[in-house]
């Protein structure tokens, strides 16, 4: 349903897509995941035929990107980063516009039926200004359905609304996941891990991992543990530490150590006995859910050459 082929986009000199190729299914929710800047609008916006890539295609339900705009757009819903917002228009005329936009069969129809199930329809008649920043992305969202794309392109669409709203929000992703083939991006690893079926990590417009949520979970997450301890020379400690069972990597970190581990049960007990054993105290231990930035830091240290070509040139 997508096909991603070698998709590159420049800014000047500055190399924001290098060379993506994926594909997402039918029925398939895929989550691009990465931090401010990784390149995930500027993909989405060459999908959606906002941008034109600088080298590279997509394949959207069989429609090339580049030679066959028309049919590609039709095929797609798209909510944009920033919901371009016609002030002055009413939120029935705001999706009905689209609809027409898009030459969509029974226009009218079709926005009343989305406006219902985005639960819109009592404020039909409410200036798009009016709406609240949540009730703006439902808006959003009954835009990006109204012609009734098999497609879905998704800009981070928790972005700014309320803890219910955002719900509400991934409640509807995932439903609409069930029939449609979205493309969902996010920086928030547990939103990624609650709806996508597969997750791209990416980092400077190259995907660094990829996988199921659990996945991931398991080759990439570890767990962390922040020990500080008092005595003992800090090479003994260190490798104290190392020889404990379940402990991957030991890293100095501040005045303590980065203990990192693949085991799933929490290793706190086994550290704290491990130190006093050796006659050593326990200043400090916490454990550390693993960020977005240490998943990056393992996947970018684990892609081969990843290093190079950061700031590509043409
Ligand atoms: N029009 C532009 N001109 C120049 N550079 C741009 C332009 N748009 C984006 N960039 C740069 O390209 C890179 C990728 O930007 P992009 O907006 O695609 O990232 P993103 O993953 O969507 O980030 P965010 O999480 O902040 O939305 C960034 O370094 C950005 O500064
Ligand atoms: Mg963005």
């Amino acid at each position: 349903m997508i096909e991603v082929k070698s998709l590159s986009r420049h800014y000047g000199d500055f190399l924001a897509v290098d060379q993506l190729s994926f594909k997402a299914k039918q029925g398939e929710i895929l989550g691009l995941l990465g931090p401010n800047g990784a390149g995930k609008t500027t993909t989405m916006r060459m999908l959606t035929g906002y941008l034109p890539p600088s080298s590279g295609t997509a394949l959207i339900d069989h429609h090339d990107i580049v030679r066959d705009s028309v049919e590609t757009r039709k095929r797609i819903g798209y909510l944009p980063e920033r919901v371009p917002i016609y002030p002055d228009m009413t939120v029935r005329g705001y999706v009905l516009f689209w609809a027409q936009l898009r030459g969509t069969k029974e226009a009218k129809s079709r926005t009343d039926m989305v406006l219902k199930q985005f639960d819109l329809y009592t404020r039909k008649n409410t200036l798009v200004r009016h709406l609240s920043k949540g009730l703006k992305q439902r808006l959003g969202l009954a835009q990006a359905l109204v012609h009734d794309p098999p497609v879905l392109i998704l800009d981070e669409p928790t972005i700014g609304i309320d803890p219910q709203q955002v719900i509400e929000v991934r409640d509807v992703v995932k439903e609409l996941g069930k029939q449609h083939t979205i493309l969902f991006s996010t920086h928030i690893l547990t939103e990624a891990e609650e709806i996508c079926d597969r997750v791209l990590i990416i980092d400077h417009g190259r995907i660094v991992a990829q996988g199921t949520p659990q996945q991931l979970q398991k080759e990439i997450y570890s767990t962390q543990y922040y020990v500080q301890v008092g005595g003992g020379k800090t090479a003994d400690v260190r490798a104290l530490l190392q020889s404990i069972s379940g402990v991957a990597e030991v890293s100095a970190e501040k005045d303590g150590f980065l203990v990192k581990s693949t085991a799933n049960e929490d290793l706190r007990a086994a550290i704290s006995t491990s130190i006093v054993s050796a006659g050593y105290t326990v200043l400090e231990i916490h454990q550390r859910r693993s960020t977005l930035e240490d998943i990056f830091l393992a996947a970018i240290k684990a892609a081969p050459g990843a290093q190079a070509g950061k700031k590509a040139k043409r």
